[in-house]
């Protein structure tokens, strides 16, 4: 097993720049994803990890020893790219055994590692098969036991599983997890699927423009989201705009359309500054709108009698079913915003109507705030 330090990795192309200062260390054994939009720079910060293009500064450290410099066949950096690049010509043996001869390792040190190769991805009986006869899961599985058969120290995998559907794409997605997991491989592994990568990994790099916004394990990445990026790259979530009206202790209210809403005080906000509230989808709850209640001053008036929780009256719009989940979506107060959603379980006893008034209600300590970043 081994460690990977990235320190300062800069990369430009002609006026573009593609990687700014990166810096990443990934433990021996672990499993990072690199997750962000398209044209961040993922594939570019995994093709200066190979050698297969060169950082303008900045330094590759593996387990220790600096390979910023070193020809990529000297790395012993595992690599399994979107399409493969299986050679066509070659069935599943040789292109196992390629990597294997080019390192000039005798005929049967291949003969065993691309044994161990093939059965680490339980592929043993497609040995003779040619590339053509394999279906897109096979050749998957062929992909990365080639990148495993050099016993490499480090694995890097560039979106593998895009090309399959969604179902084989869910399967191969635990599967590949284990098999890197039983190899004790470390590895990085670039995706721009959200969810694929809070499956997948011990770690995720939250990308943006050249940089990471957010490393940390998927659980705080998608809880604790340290930027408006992170917040709406990773998951979904209801968004108002707002002001910071007070602040009271360990709590702060925020003045939005829908009146006052709480969210744990962080020290970098303060009194006025504009802030961006938001509140993950499963985390509210909702109940019938009771007649008593006014529809108006809503945060207000149940703030003075619980403040650990913000409160607020929607009317339904539309209410979809999706087999494991029902998604409830709401207009509020707040005008030309994307409605508010919210997730049920498949066991509540309560779902509203299409046109229906109800209370929505989570906890202060559920509600996330970010300042609001200036107009571009
Ligand atoms: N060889 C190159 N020459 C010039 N520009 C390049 C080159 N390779 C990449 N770029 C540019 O660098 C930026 C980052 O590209 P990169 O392939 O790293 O993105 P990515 O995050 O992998 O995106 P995707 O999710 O679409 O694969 C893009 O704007 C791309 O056009
Ligand atoms: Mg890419």
């Amino acid at each position: 097993m081994s460690s990977l330090v990235i320190q300062g990795i800069s990369k430009s192309y002609a006026t573009q720049q593609v990687i700014d200062r990166l810096d990443l260390q990934i433990d021996a054994g672990e499993f990072v994803s690199l997750l962000g939009p398209s044209g961040c720079g993922k594939t570019t910060l995994l093709r200066v990890i190979a050698g297969l293009t060169y950082g303008d500064r900045g330094s590759v450290i593996l387990d220790g020893q600096d390979i910023t410099t070193l020809a990529p066949h000297k790395r012993n950096v595992g690599v399994v790219f979107q399409n493969y690049a299986l050679f066509p010509h070659l069935n599943v043996f040789e292109n196992i055994a390629f990597g294997l001869k080019a390192k000039h390792l005798d005929a049967d040190s291949i003969q065993i590692q691309v044994k161990q190769a093939l059965l680490s991805v339980q592929m043993s009986h497609y040995s003779n098969r040619s590339i053509a006869e394999l279906s897109g899961g096979q050749q998957q599985r062929v992909a990365v036991a080639r990148a495993l058969a050099i016993k490499p120290k480090l694995v890097l995998l560039d979106e593998p599983l895009s090309a399959l559907d969604r179902k084989l794409r869910e399967t191969m997605q635990i599967e590949l997890k284990h098999i890197l997991r039983d190899a004790g491989m470390t590895a990085i592994f670039v995706t721009h699927d959200q969810e694929e990568a809070l499956v997948m990994s011990d770690r995720i790099a939250v990308m943006n423009k050249g940089h990471i916004e957010q490393l940390d394990v998927p659980n705080r990445v998608y809880t604790k989201p340290v930027s408006e990026f992170v917040l709406n790259f990773v998951g979904l979530s209801a968004q108002w705009q707002g002001r910071v009206a007070s602040i009271e202790g360990a709590s702060m209210a925020i003045q939005t359309a829908e009146g006052l809403l709480r969210c744990p005080f962080e020290e970098h906000f303060e009194a006025g500054a504009m802030v961006v509230v938001s509140v993950r989808p499963e985390r509210i709850d909702l109940k019938p709108v009771s007649e008593q209640i006014s529809v108006h001053a809503l945060g207000q008036t149940h703030s003075s009698t619980d403040r650990s929780y913000n409160r607020l009256h929607a009317t339904v719009q539309d209410v979809v079913y999706r087999g494991s989940n029902t998604i409830c979506y709401f207009k509020t107060a707040q005008e030309h915003a994307t409605p508010v959603m919210v997730e049920l379980s498949a066991n509540v006893s309560f779902v509203p109507k299409i046109g229906e008034r109800v209370e929505l209600s989570w906890a202060v300590q559920d509600t996330l705030a970010f300042l609001a970043q200036p107009a571009a």
